[in-house]
């Protein structure tokens, strides 16, 4: 398990931004649409509403934007721009290019994609350009899954959405805000959730289900382990708004109780890369976080990935 060298440089969010589309589909607006009722999908998976619509260029530049001017970063400081996202505007170039262009960005962008676990992929991967040199690197994490969705299959058009989460880190003195991070994948398992190019996204959802809750509590665990911490000693568990019974068992297991999870899921569904920054951004600005709060961030998805990271709020 690899750890954080102790001389590396670490970094601290200095500001965040959130985003979503006007549009909101209700479970109501979905019984319209196919055969399935408001009180299955909140009984089976806690969504009551979502957002759908945009591109995941113009919601990145929204959260990115709002990231920027909370932070007060001029948007020729930043170094670099990583952009998770598994629903890009265009195979080639990168949306993280339409992005860097429109915020007057002047640095190197790219995408990252692993599923529903890119954010903290790519939390990982900043900290990491920010110990080698970095300054300032602004993080997003997209998704618009309302464009890859088959609105014909009720096992996959009820949980999912459009949404950006952003935020901007900086280097800082001392080890900074990431405490401890673990990134898994197993590709024996990408039958199970995928989307052809062009296609549409296919899933076996009770198989997902049943790997999702086993390995972001692995991971959770991995994490934990190296930060030298248990799970009493966090404040807030941000995990990947997939299902809030994935999102209820998980916590069971590792032993926190719900109310110390981040859930946002209700008015979001499953928002992909955009659905922990969300999460974590909505616990921020409804004032659920304080300096030197312990934050586990876990996620799973598609590949599969599981992905999390223990981070000290506001150092
Ligand atoms: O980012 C990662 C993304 N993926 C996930 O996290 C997916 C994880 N899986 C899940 O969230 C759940 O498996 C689903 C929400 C997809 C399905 O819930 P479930 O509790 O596993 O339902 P099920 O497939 O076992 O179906 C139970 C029943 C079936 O009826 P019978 O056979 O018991 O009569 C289904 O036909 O519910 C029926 N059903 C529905 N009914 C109304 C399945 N989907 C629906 C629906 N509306 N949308």
């Amino acid at each position: 398990m690899p750890s954080i060298p102790t001389s590396a440089i670490g970094a601290r969010i200095t500001g965040w931004g959130r985003a979503l589309p006007p549009k909101v589909l209700t479970n109501h607006d979905l019984e319209a649409m196919m055969d399935t009722s408001d009180e299955w999908i909140r009984e089976r998976t806690g969504i009551e509403r979502r957002h759908i619509g945009g591109t995941t260029s113009g919601l990145s530049i929204e959260s990115g934007r709002l990231a920027l001017e909370m932070a007060g970063v001029d948007p020729s400081e930043i170094d670099a721009l990583v952009l998770s996202t598994t629903t890009p505007d265009r195979t080639v170039p990168a949306t993280s290019a339409t992005v860097q262009n429109a915020l007057g960005l002047k640095c190197g962008a790219f995408d990252v994609n692993a599923a529903c676990s890119g954010f903290v992929y790519a939390t990982v991967v900043a900290h990491g350009l920010i110990a080698m040199g970095s300054k300032k690197v602004l993080l997003i994490g997209t998704d618009t899954l309302a464009r890859i969705t088959d609105w014909d299959d009720r096992n996959t058009a009820i949980l999912f959405a459009d949404g950006s989460g952003a935020a901007v880190l900086e280097a800082t003195e001392g080890p900074g805000q990431l405490l401890a991070w673990d990134l898994d994948a197993d590709g024996s398992a990408e039958e199970l959730l995928y989307c052809e190019i062009g296609g549409t996204i296919h899933m076996d959802g009770k198989e997902v289900f049943r790997r999702a809750v086993r390995i972001m509590i692995d991971s959770a665990r991995k994490s934990m382990a190296i930060a030298g911490i248990t799970a009493d000693d966090l404040a807030l568990v941000v995990p990947h708004q997939a299902n809030i019974r994935i999102i209820s068992a998980a916590c069971d297991r590792l032993g926190v109780p719900m109310e110390r999870a981040a859930v946002c899921i209700n008015e979001t569904g499953n928002t992909s890369s955009a659905s922990i920054p969300l999460a974590l951004f909505d616990a921020a600005d409804k004032g659920r976080l304080s300096p030197g709060d312990l934050v586990l961030l876990v996620g799973f998805g598609a590949g599969m990935t599981a992905a999390s990271a223990i981070i000290r709020w506001g150092v």
